[in-house]
């Protein structure tokens, strides 16, 4: 299990993070999301060494982070960095040895990722001279390759066309399943919601909320739409624990608080007359993260 706890790092005046907390544990999907200078990198670079933190540590299995630890760790940095000038497979291998493969087991790993992200026919091309999306998925392979204990991957459906974005999250599930916990970063709010277990956001330095979306949802209250037609204006206004977002076309939509009962909205409905609809929508997480989050913010 990786343990992040307390860590804080500080540029200047900007404090990158502040005391972020929280673990991922063995088959776990953990999506990392907030906006751009959030912090996200910053937590992630201090999982890997890269970067120091002021305060907090991280650890592993129960114990702060060795460098033989972290050479078993899969790692796509912000700051993509492969050898332009060398082949696509020499590069796994390359990568493979270096995270401590034999000769065999390094090729046969990096065919083995080379095939599954689409890179056969670019086996021998150089880097450079790949588009940027098959860049990015020969970095991936080389997150990949020496099969690692922990996946940190930050924004690794970045630039992938929508078969590599499937690819994937396939690869990640698999991944988890087979018992490695998977934190990753993404501002696909669509596509964390589908994949993770449990989400982490993280606004200004602080993590802000972190649990699974559904208990993220619990907490956040839903929306209600009433089809009352015949309703007058402000049937709602004193209900406890609604606010009346809008009313249109004899439809009103309340949001309504967590652990609010819905019973006295609907008796309210019906003393004015038929009631066609009574549906909650559920926010999605892109709308628990604007809640969250707010506008304007950092
Ligand atoms: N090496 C550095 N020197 C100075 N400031 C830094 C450095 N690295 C990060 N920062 C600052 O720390 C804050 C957090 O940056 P970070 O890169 O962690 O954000 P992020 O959540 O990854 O954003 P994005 O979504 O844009 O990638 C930002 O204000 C950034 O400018
Ligand atoms: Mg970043």
């Amino acid at each position: 299990m990786l343990e992040v706890d307390g860590v804080s790092k500080r540029y200047g005046d900007v404090l990158a993070c502040d005391d972020v907390s929280f673990g991922v544990r063995p088959g776990e999907l953990f999506g990392f999301v907030g906006g751009n200078g959030a912090g996200k990198t910053t937590t992630m670079r201090v999982v890997l060494g890269v970067v120091t933190p002021d305060a907090g540590s991280v650890r592993w299995s129960g114990h702060p982070v060795d460098h033989p630890t972290r050479r078993r760790f899969g790692y796509l940095p912000e700051e993509r960095g492969l050898y332009p000038r060398m082949r696509v497979l020499d590069q796994l291998v390359y990568l493979a040895e270096l995270h401590g493969a034999d000769v065999n087991a390094a090729h046969r790993a990096a065919e083995h990722w080379a095939a599954r992200l689409g890179l056969r026919e670019h086996r021998d091309t150089e880097v450079q001279r790949l588009s940027l999306g098959n860049q990015q998925r020969v970095q991936l392979a080389a997150a990949l390759v020496h099969d690692p204990v922990l996946l940190v991957l930050d924004e690794p459906f970045s630039g992938l066309d929508p078969l590599a974005v499937d690819v994937l999250a396939e690869v990640l599930r698999e991944r988890a399943a087979a018992g490695v916990p998977v934190l990753f970063s993404s501002h696909q709010l669509d596509l964390v919601e589908r994949l993770c277990d449990r989400v982490g956001i993280i606004q200004a330095g602080r993590l802000v909320a972190c649990g699974s979306v559904s208990r993220l949802r619990a907490g956040a209250g839903s929306t209600l739409v009433v089809d009352a037609p015949l309703a007058p204006a402000g049937w709602a206004d004193r209900l406890p624990g609604v606010t009346v977002l809008d009313v249109h076309n004899g439809q009103t939509r309340l949001r309504v608080r967590p652990g609010t009962d819905d019973q006295p909205i609907l008796a309210a409905a019906l003393a004015t007359g038929p009631v066609r609809g009574f549906t909650h929508h559920h926010p999605s997480l892109a709308e628990l993260y604007r809640d969250v989050v707010g506008v304007g913010s950092r």
